[in-house]
């Protein structure tokens, strides 16, 4: 008649040696077979449940939620090209409980780059990760139009003046870590043969934040690059993994150091800005200058936050994209001294005073080095540093009859709820549209009516198609199997001052020093940004 007596009994019963093992072993029995039973239910459903004919095929994956991001995680080109082999341009797979929808090849691109932007969102695919590092009221943070408003006033200080008080800075920036780092001690050796060696990834990530500090960036940031400033960037970049874009918010000391790293950050930029609003210095040429004078069409001034926060967005878009390519250009130089050679005597051509020795660099003059930038077009091509790109879909969208189909009268729809993936760094290796695809060959870039000057021509010009999507006219460029800087709306805003920076960078390595390596390492995809595989050094002597 006692409440309790029911309970008793079961305690009772969990206390009897004979039953409690029998609960442990059903314990232990379920605990091992419960995954069992979800790998075989999600392996069934894929056989046996038939999909609808308006979807495209899904990958097959042992394991729910994971999918195929092992794979994809490990080798992405790879992965990708294995698919496409057995399902055509267009197919799903499951990327931690996403579902990705892929569309390769130039249509391919057209597709996901061409799509319009309330259908295909960047924002919503990459906002969790980028608003806690770049911060609020920017970039992913804000509706597109005023995203786009934003990259016009960028491109204000991107200006062709800017551009061309930045190739000396540069020049000389480099000229000073030569001097000044032990890195480069063997450029001093009094032993022409002597020959030193450098991690390419490590200088060149140095040298970019240098460069760009000291040209973008302005002489406050450029002068706090401090140990303190080191800390907070590495924090900061600490939280713009492929952990972070899957996952928004993970209880890990790394997204908490993040957090407070962006605080710090904008309190930063944020006392820049107060300092040179009570001043009257002049800066002329760098952005925050720029930014701190633009408004929006309804006429309201950027406040110090979003100027602020810009500045993280630049810093960080430049850093990685930029500092890969450059190590990939090394590299190739590296192992191709007749290639560095022949960058070296473009250089004396072009910049030779009588007695030989090489004037600075200038804006104009490094534009029209047909070697140097067939060189930077030939390492984006092969290296592009963001291999996949993506949005979300907000709504059911047919994919064009032309692109892919399951039946001859009938259409793929990619559901909403889904994301697409494009990945010109597909269309880039393809060896259906590219000879000798996967290998690094400058000279491709020579014939004028070869592929590679047709795709950069689409890339460019597309016929004299221009479209302004609010940020200025840029060409389209969708359909193009070379787009290392994306395209459409979302196009790379830093082009223009990436291959500045990439052709000054590299134009001054060369003429100072001659470069080996024994190999030119894989792609590691590890990271965001595609880097080389370590070891990765270089050895380097004083040009003779
Ligand atoms: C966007 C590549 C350097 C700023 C992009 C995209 C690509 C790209 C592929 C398109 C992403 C998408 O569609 O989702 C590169 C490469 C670089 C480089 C290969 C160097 C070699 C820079 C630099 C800056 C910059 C130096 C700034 C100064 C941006 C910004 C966007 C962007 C703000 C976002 C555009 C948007 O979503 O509308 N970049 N980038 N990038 N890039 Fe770059």
């Amino acid at each position: 008649s006692s409440p309790s007596a029911p309970s008793w009994s079961r305690y009772a019963a969990f206390a009897h040696p004979v039953l409690k093992n029998t609960n442990i072993s059903t314990a232990a029995l379920l605990l091992f077979s419960a995954p069992l039973i979800i790998i075989s239910l999600n392996i069934l459903r894929q056989i046996i449940v038939p999909r609808r004919a308006t979807d495209p095929p899904v990958i097959f994956h042992w394991l729910p939620f994971v999918g195929s991001a092992i794979a994809y995680g490990n080798d992405p080109l790879g992965f990708l090209f294995d698919c496409q082999e057995k399902y055509g341009n267009v197919f799903t797979f499951i990327l931690l409980g996403r579902r990705v929808t892929v569309a390769l090849g130039p249509k391919g691109n057209n597709f996901v780059f061409g799509g319009k932007s309330t259908v295909f969102s960047a924002e919503d695919a990459y906002k969790h990760l980028t608003t806690p590092v770049f911060g609020k009221g920017v970039i992913y943070d804000v509706p597109n139009e005023v995203f786009m408003e934003q990259k016009r006033f960028v491109k204000v200080g991107l200006s062709t003046d800017n551009l061309r008080a930045y190739v000396g800075m540069i020049e000389e920036e480099i000229e000073n870590a030569f001097k000044n780092d032990a890195t480069y001690n063997a450029l001093h050796s009094t032993n022409t043969n002597g020959w030193g060696s450098f991690d390419v990834v490590k200088a060149m990530q140095e040298i970019t934040i240098l460069t760009a500090a000291r040209t973008l960036q302005g002489k406050e940031v450029r002068g706090g690059m401090d140990k303190t400033f080191a800390d907070l960037y590495r924090d900061l970049d600490d939280g713009f993994t492929p952990l972070n874009l899957m996952f928004p918010n993970l209880p890990l000391e790394s997204y908490r150091r993040r957090d407070r790293a962006h605080v710090k950050m904008s309190k930063f930029y944020v006392n820049i800005i107060n300092k040179r609003r009570s001043g009257n210095d002049n800066h002329e040429h760098d952005m925050i200058a720029a930014l701190m004078q633009q408004r929006y069409r309804n006429g309201r001034l950027l406040n110090d936050r979003e100027v602020a926060h810009l500045m993280i967005t630049l810093l960080m878009a430049g850093q990685h994209t930029s500092s890969a390519t450059a190590s990939w250009a090394l590299l190739h130089l590296a192992a191709r001294p007749d290639i560095a050679d022949a960058l070296y005597k473009e250089q004396s051509q072009v910049f030779a005073d009588r007695d030989g020795t090489l004037r600075p660099l200038t804006y104009e003059e490094l534009r029209g080095l047909p070697l140097l930038d067939s060189v930077i077009r030939e390492t984006l091509r092969v290296h592009p540093p963001i291999h996949s790109v993506m949005r979300y879909v907000r709504d059911d969208v047919p994919v064009p009859a032309t692109l892919a189909s399951p039946s001859k009268d009938g259409i793929y729809i990619v559901p909403r709820g889904n994301y697409v993936l494009a990945s010109p760094a597909i269309s880039q290796v393809d060896p259906t549209v590219w000879k000798s695809a996967s290998e690094w060959h400058r000279y491709r870039w020579n014939d004028q009516e070869g592929v590679a000057a047709q795709a950069y021509k689409i890339y460019t010009d597309d016929n004299g198609e221009k479209i302004d999507y609010g940020f200025g006219a840029v060409s389209k460029g969708t359909e193009s199997p070379y787009q290392p800087f994306g395209a459409g709306k979302h196009r790379c805003i830093g082009e223009q001052f990436a291959y500045l920076q990439l052709g000054t960078l590299i134009s001054t390595f060369i003429r100072r020093m001659e470069l080996k390596t024994d190999t030119v390492p894989a792609n590691d995809y590890h990271t965001l940004v595609t880097m080389p595989k370590t070891p990765r050094s270089i050895s380097y002597r004083r040009r003779g």
